[in-house]
């Protein structure tokens, strides 16, 4: 792929903290010398206020014409009938592979998570007394997580294929798809209980190395694994599809912190560190985590690290370390 500079990318910003961390990773980007075109489209809780609807249809072909869409966090409508509009960008771009990196001074592991089935199927009965949601878990979905997941598993120590199948006959599918892949790429592999998984995250996270998994287990142990190396705040990801991509930091709109200042911008300028990485400007992405992990080191950390900062200091901190280096 060309460099970053005759790219579009759609900005979209959110609700709560969401245009906090991003703000704060445009400032990071434009630090490190990123040139594409940016294009803001406001989807989320914000916008169904002031119209009735989270994200238009005209919106996300819009996104579809962007070579990629920055994310920050956007809210969930307080509607019974609403459907996520994150969920139908991941599905309707085919974002099928959720990549989140979970890195502190003594942990290095990755949970890939399937991204489109499972049980956010959508296909969903919903009565009074009884509801039901399918989950659906396909040959082609399990096979297609596992490539990548050994994509990256191929120069790191092994994969670990997390699953429910001794009760959940759908994750049988899963796990003999992904070991048949993993396999067939020469990748060590292991399986694992998905509650066993849980435990271990906390009790032994130096074991993992890629974890891949479906939809609402990666959902889940993403969050536990951010707990494990201290703060939702720290952690990035990346959804792809064969061409698209959404970088995101893991967390959400943050209501009970958003307007104060303390956000921990880290998630979202190493998502957007991922980001360049996808366009093809890896030492743009290198020096962006280099001065995040100068900055943390320096002390400049928000209240969820245990500091005093705020997120314009931490900012601050990243962008004078791309300056100076
Ligand atoms: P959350 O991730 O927003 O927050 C969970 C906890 O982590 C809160 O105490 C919050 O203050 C803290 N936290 C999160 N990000 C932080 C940061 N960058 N710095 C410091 N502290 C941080 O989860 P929630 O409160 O359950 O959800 C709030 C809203 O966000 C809901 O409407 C939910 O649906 C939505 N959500 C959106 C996304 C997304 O857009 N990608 C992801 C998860 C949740
Ligand atoms: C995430 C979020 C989303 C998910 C929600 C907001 C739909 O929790 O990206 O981790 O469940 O995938
Ligand atoms: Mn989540």
């Amino acid at each position: 792929m060309s460099g970053a500079g005759s790219k579009k990318v759609a900005v979209v910003a959110g609700d709560g903290i969401g245009p906090e961390v991003v703000e704060s990773a445009l400032a990071v980007l434009d630090a490190v010398g990123a040139q594409f075109e940016r294009v803001p489209v406001e989807i989320g809780l914000a916008r169904w206020k002031r119209t009735g609807q989270a994200m238009s249809n005209e919106d996300l072909e819009g996104l579809k014409e962007c070579d990629c869409i920055l994310f920050g966090a956007i809210g969930t409508p307080p509607d019974p009938n609403y459907k996520s509009a994150l969920l139908r960008i991941r599905k309707e771009l085919d974002l099928y592979a959720n990549i989140r990196p979970f890195q502190s001074q003594d942990l290095d592991f990755i949970i890939v998570r399937e991204n489109t089935e499972g049980l956010y199927s959508g296909l969903e009965e919903v009565g009074v007394e009884e509801s039901h949601t399918m989950r659906v878990i396909t040959r082609r979905g399990s096979e297609r997580i596992a490539e990548k997941a050994c994509d990256l598993a191929a120069c790191r120590r092994m994969l670990t294929i997390i699953h429910k199948s001794n009760v959940l006959r759908s994750d049988r599918l899963f796990l003999e798809s992904c070991r048949a892949v993993a396999a067939r790429r020469g990748v060590l592999s292991e399986d694992m209980l998905v509650d066993a998984a849980a435990y271990n995250l906390v009790v032994n996270p130096k074991r993992f190395d890629v974890l891949v998994t479906t939809n609402l287990f990666g959902d889940i142990l993403s969050d536990e694994a951010a707990g494990v190396i201290g703060s939702l705040g720290l952690c990035a990801s990346a959804n792809l599809g064969d061409a698209r991509a959404l970088f995101e930091p893991i967390h959400g709109s943050a209501p009970d912190i958003a307007g104060k200042g303390i956000a921990n911008p880290v998630g979202a300028i190493r998502s957007a560190a991922m980001m360049m990485e996808w366009l093809g400007e890896p030492e743009k992405a290198r020096r962006m985590e280099a001065a995040v992990q100068n900055a943390l080191a320096c002390g400049a950390k928000t209240p969820d690290l245990g500091g005093s900062c705020g997120t314009a200091d931490v900012t601050r901190a990243v962008v004078e370390y791309l300056k100076a280096f």
